[in-house]
């Protein structure tokens, strides 16, 4: 968990948030904190809590019972969304009229003056690859240059705070790739980033604190790293033959614990994966195999992210 740090230190500060739909727990008291500078992954499977975590946090909808601070400011205030960009999991621009036509309506909702507004909508343009594209109307916009278009949106009022709801769901690589380097160094500059991501690789490369949400809990809040370190039972081999082998003939190889199919290799799951690669190697070799590929693995954030989730299935019942 994270220390408890001095409030002022703080981006968003996290206590007790619940809320409830028709009855149901959707977020069941949640508290934790995001230290002002961190680049902060929030990740869960669907139908965790993560979208309805972020709504209350940005002011869209109101929690039941607790309370969320932005630098200090209540969630949902003027003052809080001052400071705070969002890139919501659904999000509409206006597709009647332009990209830039959309940023300087954004630009009036914020009393920017217009000067300021034309020279940042401008920039954000560049940086996302849009600005040859800004005089089109946003209907002829494909997904990623929309969701792209949509970041652009979030940061014209150059936020301190940006929240952004799965803002690489969906997007081809470049898209996606573009999208993480600008958010990478918008962190570098200072801003305070809350990310929620289904994308483990994604959260990995990006994030210096990752929570976990699972049916409404938190079931972990801690480094990437850390997180791993947790499930060192699932060191593993990642190996592929270019002939068929039967799965029991792994399964009998010393120190294997568990050997799953995927696609065209198979995952064998150890405490000692130096030794079980040693020992894939003369297996190959004394069934006359071809061996096509031959890796070490150490957990992954997934395997984290799947043993936390899968911990807590159980430990309900
Ligand atoms: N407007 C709503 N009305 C009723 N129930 C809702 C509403 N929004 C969300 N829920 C319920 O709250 C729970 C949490 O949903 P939420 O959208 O926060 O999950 P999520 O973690 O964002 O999932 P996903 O990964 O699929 O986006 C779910 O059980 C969902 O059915
Ligand atoms: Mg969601």
């Amino acid at each position: 968990m994270l220390k408890p740090r001095p409030a002022a230190n703080n981006a968003i500060e996290v206590t007790n948030l619940t809320k409830y739909y028709n009855g149901n727990i959707a977020v069941d008291g949640i508290s934790f904190a995001v230290t002002k500078g961190s680049f902060f992954g929030f990740l869960g499977p669907n139908g965790a809590g993560k979208t309805t975590t972020v709504r209350m946090l940005t002011g869209v909808i109101q929690p039941n019972k607790g309370k969320a601070l932005l630098s200090g400011l209540p969630a949902g205030s003027i003052e809080a969304k001052q400071i705070s960009g969002v890139v919501p999991e659904m999000a509409n621009p206006y597709i009647d009229i332009s990209a830039w036509h959309n940023l300087m309506l954004m630009a009036e909702l914020y009393g920017m003056p217009g000067n300021m507004a034309k020279e940042r909508a401008g920039y954000w343009l560049h940086e996302m690859g849009l600005f040859p594209r800004k005089d089109n109307l946003v209907k002829e916009y494909s997904k990623g240059m929309k969701q792209r278009l949509i970041l652009c949106m979030a940061l014209l009022p150059d936020p301190q705070i940006l929240f952004l709801d799965e803002p690489t769901s969906g997007l081809d690589v470049q898209s996606s790739r573009l999208i993480k380097d600008i958010l990478r160094s918008l962190n570098a500059k200072g801003k305070t980033i809350f990310l929620t991501t289904h994308d483990m690789d994604e959260a990995n490369q990006l994030c210096d604190y990752v929570a976990i949400i699972n049916k409404g809990s938190l079931v972990a809040v801690d480094a990437p790293e850390k997180l791993k370190a947790t499930t060192d039972s699932r060191h593993s081999v990642e190996v592929s033959f270019g002939n068929p082998i039967e799965l029991d003939s792994l399964e009998k190889l010393a120190g294997v614990r568990e050997v799953k199919k995927q696609g065209d290799k198979y995952r064998l799951y150890t405490n000692n994966s130096g030794q079980l690669a040693i020992s894939l190697a003369k297996y190959s070799e004394s069934n006359g195999l071809t061996l096509v590929s031959l890796n070490t693995l150490i957990p992954s954030l997934e395997d984290a992210f799947v043993a936390l989730t899968d911990k807590e299935e159980t430990d309900n019942g």
